[in-house]
């Protein structure tokens, strides 16, 4: 290690800027780019003051351009084959799931083409910059650093990722292997974009409930306002006709509660959506039975306090104020549906939900049309 010449015409170092002050802020020399042997040996590539004790934690002449093979052009040349079969694989990977995806598709194959692609690639990119790419690392004090870096320091950065391509350009055979294999890798990855599907729209928003529907059991028998005793619940459905599907059946899940003479909380515009008269020993009110957070059933009801409890995250709503969440991580009411009684004496609903039920939307305030059932005002 050759020492510092305290002679030299360096100029004066300005601490707080590690360094570097005056002409050489500007002016970077040329032999103080890295790998040149007076780079090494100058203090200041390791942020340290001229004329200041060497930290012993700093390591002198630490060499930052010697990559692993720089010695051996066979090694070297043997790395590079390495490299190319990784990127290889990657190719592959990327053919295979194209041609998995067009056959019909298989969740499990296309997983493990898509690990096999970006492994493939990984890996590739990490032997060439540990065979092939200066990797060395270098200690330096922050010394007096205390503020951004000046106009040298950011020159010598630029020109030290400058030197930085061009062992990488040194190697124009991985450089056409690579553009090769991340065309065809990267083409094999739009196809799975045909998956998305058409436009969701706001058929979250909607659930087969109708105007003048009958609210049914769980085995299809309509309910009177009668069947429902105070402070009883009973989970029903639309009555549309047909049988539902599992996902129609859970999207419209209704709790009929019988809130007995509790004072419920009418929300303006909502006067006529329950059945019977608030604080009368029989008032019947219907909300959403998906949880709000999450979409899981709601289905523990405490008569005494009136509140409905989700089984999943304990989200707490409270029916008398219009199901509102009092606790838990559910982030909105569980929406009302309302009621009346038809000419039979059965339960039917007015509407549709007039705002989507469950965790659709991600919470996004929305307004539906009760009558199109189409979402007419985001906000
Ligand atoms: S799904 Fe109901 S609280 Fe999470």
């Amino acid at each position: 290690m050759t020492s510092i010449d305290e002679s030299d015409s360096r100029p004066e170092l300005d601490p707080r800027s590690g360094g570097r002050t005056g002409a050489d802020q500007t002016d970077v020399p040329e032999s103080l780019l890295p790998g040149t042997q007076e780079y090494l040996e100058d203090p200041r590539h390791y942020g340290i003051e001229e004329g200041a004790p060497w930290p012993d934690d700093v390591p002198r002449g630490q060499n930052d351009t010697h990559w692993r093979y720089e010695d051996d052009p066979r090694g070297a040349r043997v790395a590079e084959l390495r490299i190319a079969f990784c990127w290889l694989i990657t190719l592959l990977s990327g053919i295979g799931l194209a041609a998995v995806y067009v056959a019909g598709g298989e969740a499990q194959v296309e997983g493990a083409f898509l690990f096999a692609g970006f492994a493939g690639l990984g890996v590739g990119f990490v032997l060439w910059a540990r065979d092939l790419l200066p990797g060395h690392d270098v200690i330096a004090s922050r010394g007096g650093l205390t503020h951004a870096s000046d106009e040298a320091d950011r020159r010598l950065a630029v020109q030290s990722l400058g030197r930085a391509v061009e062992p990488m350009a040194r190697r124009p055979f991985l450089g056409k292997v690579l553009g090769g294999v991340l065309t065809v890798f990267g083409v094999s990855l739009v196809f799975p974009i045909a998956s998305l599907g058409p436009a969701v729209d706001g058929q979250f928003a909607r659930t087969p409930w109708r105007k003048g529907m009958r609210a049914v059991s769980e085995v299809g028998t309509p309910v009177k306002p009668s069947d429902i005793l105070p402070n009883g619940v009973l989970t029903v459905f639309p009555d549309t006709g047909e049988p539902l599907d599992s996902q129609a059946m859970a999207q419209s899940a209704v709790l009929l509660i019988n809130i007995g003479s509790a004072p419920f909380k009418v929300l303006p515009g909502r006067e006529t959506w329950h059945i019977g008269s608030v604080g009368s020993t029989n008032c019947l009110v219907a909300f959403s039975k998906i949880c709000t957070h999450a979409g899981c059933p709601v289905s523990q009801y405490d008569w005494w306090t009136h509140e409905l409890v989700c089984p999943c995250h304990q989200s707490t709503f409270q029916v008398l104020l219009d199901c509102k969440p009092i606790f838990g991580p559910a982030p909105r009411n569980l929406p009302q549906l309302p009621l009346y009684v038809d000419p039979e004496g059965y339960i039917a609903s007015q509407s549709g939900f007039t705002e989507p039920v469950g965790p659709g939307y991600w919470n996004r305030p929305i307004e539906i049309n009760p009558f199109t059932h189409k979402a007419v005002k985001y906000s």
